[in-house]
């Protein structure tokens, strides 16, 4: 079966009429409601390694085409700003070996869609990194910063890459920054609001709050992801799908769903 299907996968006029139906579908998710801001715990790459019998570092790299193909999806069909969980701090618990190659990973990637891919010039996108930066070290944080720089002037689109990241820690951190405003006489702590919190965490000002949050691999887990973004009208999906294996149409059908119900929701305020 899986020959018959790589055969078929041969055929430039079959990869021709694939490219034709997702157009097709982007168009009709475009006429109706379109979430603002997508985020993603991308889980299951090392159950994807182990299951197809790969090195660890291939089932991360599969990952990372996921997702060059969810960001595709998601930016052509009109989505502003989305959040990818690229590292937890917990990761750190893993062994040093995996932690250099999801680092170099990152990094790699990153380079690769800033500075020879079409797509971000073209959909504008502006990549940010967002985490506790201290943990990075310094040659992949000066790599990192390069990338911001160079799409800074972007402001179509945004990509929030969490790395290394908890919300607990990004919530401690605006914290620490509102504290050190108010003793130099910046903010009066009469002052302090919800919004002072969101202005001084690691996303800043203008981060929409969280229309979906998606994680894959089954794991019903939040991991201290989004965990102030989201809000009382985010929707929560657990697809059973391994990241690597999480691709276009996967999100597709996600949002789409979002769509339909959120018309009917539009349709019964009115
Ligand atoms: C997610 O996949 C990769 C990261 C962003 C760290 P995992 O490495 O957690 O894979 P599983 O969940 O163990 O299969
Ligand atoms: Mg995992």
């Amino acid at each position: 079966m899986l020959n018959l299907i790589s055969f078929f996968f041969q055929f430039p006029l079959l990869w021709y009429f694939i490219g034709f139906l997702q157009d097709i579908m982007v168009l009709i998710i475009k006429t109706g409601p379109i979430p603002t801001h997508m985020a993603f715990v991308m889980d299951g790459n090392r159950r994807f390694a182990l299951n197809k019998k790969i090195a660890l570092r291939d089932g991360h790299s599969a990952g990372a085409e996921s997702l060059t193909q969810v960001l595709n999806c998601c930016y052509r069909i009109g989505v502003k700003a989305v959040t990818v969980y690229a590292f937890s701090i917990e990761n750190f618990n893993r062994p040093k070996e995996e932690v250099d190659t999801l680092f170099d990973l990152l990094k790699s990637r990153l380079i690769y869609i800033s500075a020879s891919n079409q797509f971000v010039a073209q959909e504008e996108i502006s990549i940010r990194i967002i985490g506790n930066r201290s943990m990075i070290p310094l040659d992949i944080l000066a790599d990192l910063e390069k990338v911001e720089e160079a799409t800074s002037g972007y402001t179509k689109r945004v990509l929030y890459i969490c790395f290394p990241y908890t919300s607990r820690d990004d919530i401690f951190h605006s914290m620490l920054k509102i504290q050190d405003k108010v003793e130099h006489g910046e903010i009066e702590i009469s002052n302090i609001t919800s919004e002072t919190i969101e202005e001084n965490n690691y996303f800043g000002p203008g981060c929409p709050p969280v229309d979906i949050l998606v994680r894959t691999s089954g794991h019903t887990r939040l991991s201290d992801f989004m965990l102030w973004e989201c809000h009382q009208d985010s929707v929560i999906e657990f697809p059973n799908t391994l990241w690597p294996n999480f691709k276009f149409w996967s999100v597709l059908w996600i949002i789409f769903k979002w769509s339909y119900y959120k018309t009917l929701q539009l349709e019964d305020a009115a």
